[in-house]
C-alpha cells in the first residue's frame, strides 16, 4: 500500500545557539531576516528564550527558531545522530553578493557544489553549520526591510543536513515513516524530498560513520530539531498513530506551541523530527502584523512568573 504524502515541507528548524543577542543580531543584522516572536520555551523550569526568525509574516518554512543556551552555561557536542547543518534558499544570482556580505560582516567563507547547486558554507557565531544556496525558481515571498533588498534576500529554509553513521535505519525512517522519497545522491551525501519536493522540503543525510554522537540535550552550538508542516490536525494524529504502528512508540502527545500545535518523534538516527499544524491566525495569535517581534511574548505556561521571567532573562537590546 502506498503511503500518502503527509509531511509536505519544513515548517520551522530550531536551534540551540550561544548568546541571545549574538544570535538575534546574526540572524536580523547578518542574514537581513526578520525577527517575528520573542518569547521563551515552553518546557521546563528555568526560563530560556525563543527567538524566531522568517519573512514578513513569519510563514511556513522561512522560519528559523533559536534557544540561545549561553545563560544556562550548558555546550552540547556536534556529531552524528543529529540535524548538523541548516540550508537557506537564496536567489542563484545572489550567491557572490552574500559570499561579499558575509566576509564583510567577519564571517570565514567556502564556496561548494552538491546536488548541481552551488552555496556558501559558513558558520553561525556559535559554530553551527550553515548554508545559503542558490535557486532559481523559488517563489516564496522574501523579507525585504531587513537591510538586503528582496531580489537578493533569503527566501526561507532550503534543507537540511542530517549527519548519520549510517543509513539504513533512516531510509526505513523515512521511506515508511515520514513520506520520504529519495531522489540523488552526492558523495556520501543522499538526498529526500518530502511532500512536492524542492527547495523547503529537502532532507540531506550526510554518511559520516568515524563521527561520535552529538548531544540531545539543550545546549550551545547544535542544531536542535527540524519542525514539518502536515495540513490539519487530523493528518497530525494520523502520522503519530503510522509512526506508532510502525513501532516508533515514543511519538509525542500533541503539544501547544502557541503559534502551532506539534508532535515529536527521535528518528532511529537520533535527530529530532516534529510534525506540526500553523493556527489559522499563525505569529499574529498574540500581536497584529504591525507589531509582529516587537515585544517579548511571555509563554501561557509561564504566565504566573512573568515578573521572574522578565528579570532572569539576559538583555536583549531590538
Ligand atoms: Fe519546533
Amino acid at each position: 500500500m502506498a503511503q500518502p504524502a503527509v509531511i509536505e515541507r519544513h515548517h520551522h528548524i530550531t536551534l540551540c545557539t550561544g548568546g541571545a543577542q549574538e544570535d538575534y543580531d546574526f540572524h536580523t543584522k547578518v542574514l537581513a531576516m526578520k525577527s517575528v516572536k520573542k518569547t521563551a520555551l515552553y518546557d521546563g523550569d528555568v526560563p530560556i528564550y525563543h527567538l524566531y526568525y522568517g519573512n514578513d509574516l513569519g510563514e511556513e518554512s522561512t522560519l528559523v527558531t533559536s534557544f540561545p543556551m549561553r545563560q544556562s552555561g550548558r555546550k552540547a557536542r556536534r556529531g552524528t545522530g543529529q540535524t548538523r547543518t541548516l540550508a537557506l534558499s537564496i536567489p542563484t544570482s545572489a550567491v557572490g553578493f552574500w559570499a561579499e556580505r558575509l566576509r564583510a560582516h567577519g564571517f570565514e567563507t567556502k564556496p561548494a557544489e552538491r546536488f548541481g547547486e552551488k552555496l556558501v558554507a559558513f558558520q553561525h557565531p556559535c559554530g553551527i553549520d550553515y548554508e545559503l544556496v542558490g535557486i532559481a525558481d523559488d517563489a516564496r515571498k522574501p523579507y525585504g526591510a531587513g537591510g538586503v533588498p528582496p531580489e537578493l534576500a533569503i527566501r526561507g529554509t532550503h534543507g537540511i543536513t542530517v549527519s548519520v553513521r549510517d543509513l539504513e535505519s533512516s531510509e526505513e525512517f523515512m521511506h515508511h515513516a515520514w513520506s520520504g522519497r529519495k531522489i540523488a545522491t552526492d558523495r556520501n551525501y543522499v538526498r529526500y524530498h518530502v511532500g512536492n519536493g524542492g527547495t523547503g522540503a529537502i532532507v540531506d543525510f550526510v554518511i559520516e560513520p568515524d563521527l561520535p554522537p552529538a548531544s540531545w540535550m539543550y545546549g550551545e552550538g547544535v542544531v536542535h530539531h527540524c519542525a514539518f508542516q502536515v495540513a490539519d490536525l487530523d493528518v497530525q494524529a494520523a502520522v503519530k498513530f503510522r509512526l506508532e504502528g510502525l513501532g516508533f512508540t515514543d511519538t509525542s502527545d500533541r503539544k501547544d506551541r502557541g503559534y502551532f500545535q506539534s508532535i515529536y518523534v527521535r528518528t532511529p538516527a537520533g535527530a529530532l523530527f516534529e510534525a506540526t499544524v500553523s493556527k489559522p491566525e499563525g505569529m499574529q495569535i498574540d500581536e497584529p502584523y504591525e507589531k509582529l517581534g516587537t515585544a517579548f511574548q511571555v509563554p501561557p505556561v509561564f504566565a504566573s512568573r512573568r515578573d521572574e521571567i522578565l528579570e532572569y532573562l539576559e538583555p536583549l537590546a531590538y
